[in-house]
Order: C-alpha cells, then structure tokens, then sequence
C-alpha cells in the first residue's frame, strides 16, 4: 500500500497528537539551545514545528514538504513570522551549506526515495 500525503486535515485529526507526543520526548531528550535556525525536513502538517516553537525559543524554523496540501496546512496553522513552511524536497534542499543550527525529519527518513541522501542533505546544511 502506498501512503500519500495529500490530505492535511485528516493527517492531522489521524496523526497530530501522535506526531507532537513524539516530538516532546525526542526534544527533551535533543536540549536544543535556544535562538538556533531550524530546518523541520517533511513538516508535514507543521505539527513538530508548533512544539518547537512551544519549547525552544528558536530564532527561525524553515519548513519543507513536498505535498502541497500538508504545508498548505501548515502555513495555515498561524504559527507566525518565525516559521515559514515551502515545498520542498529531502532529497535537494535548497538551503547553501553550514546554514542552519539544527536539522531534523521528525517520522520522515522511512519515506524519502534515499534516506542516505536525505541525511547528507541535512548533514550539509548544519553548521559544524
Ligand atoms: C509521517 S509524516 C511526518 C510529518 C511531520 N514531520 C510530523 O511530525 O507530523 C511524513 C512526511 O514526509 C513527507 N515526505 C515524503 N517524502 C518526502 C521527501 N522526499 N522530502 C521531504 N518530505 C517528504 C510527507 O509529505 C509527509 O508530510
């Protein structure tokens, strides 16, 4: 069976809570320092970003998905001017390299055509 992305509004009700419970535990586990520059690989719904801003004061989250309606609903979300949610894809971020703090793909890597690639796509864009 194939999974598709293609309803932000059903992920959400299906996925949401599930997808913010996970991500409270890998951040109390990350400690990430505050004001970093997030890249938040496959946002999806936008959902691990909301308990980013929640929890870690961040200077700026870019989000990138390439399903139209997921960060459709993402922008939608109205998390403010700190997060900005795109199309995009794992496999060719658009970001030069060592240009953000942190990099994560919260419930993502499973689904990118080449999980390797999509690591050393993130790996490139941190800083050292
Ligand atoms: C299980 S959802 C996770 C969404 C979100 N990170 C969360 O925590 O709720 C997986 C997401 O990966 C996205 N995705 C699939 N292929 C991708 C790719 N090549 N690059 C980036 N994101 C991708 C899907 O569109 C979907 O939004």
């Amino acid at each position: 069976m194939q999974i598709r992305f293609n309803d932000g509004t059903n992920y959400e009700r299906f996925m949401g809570s599930w997808s913010q419970s996970a991500a409270k535990v890998f951040l109390d586990w990350l400690q990430p320092q505050a004001q970093a520059a997030w890249l938040d690989v496959g946002c999806g719904t936008g959902a691990f970003s909301s308990v980013v801003l929640d929890r870690c004061s961040p200077k700026s989250i870019l989000g990138i998905d390439p399903s139209e309606d997921q960060v459709a609903y993402a922008r939608a979300r109205g998390l403010g001017p700190t997060a900005i949610f795109e199309r995009g894809d794992a496999m060719k971020v658009r970001l030069p390299d060592h240009s953000v703090d942190i990099a994560v793909a919260a419930l993502v890597l499973h689904f990118m055509p080449d999980p390797a690639l999509g690591v050393r796509e993130m790996t490139r864009v941190v800083r050292p």
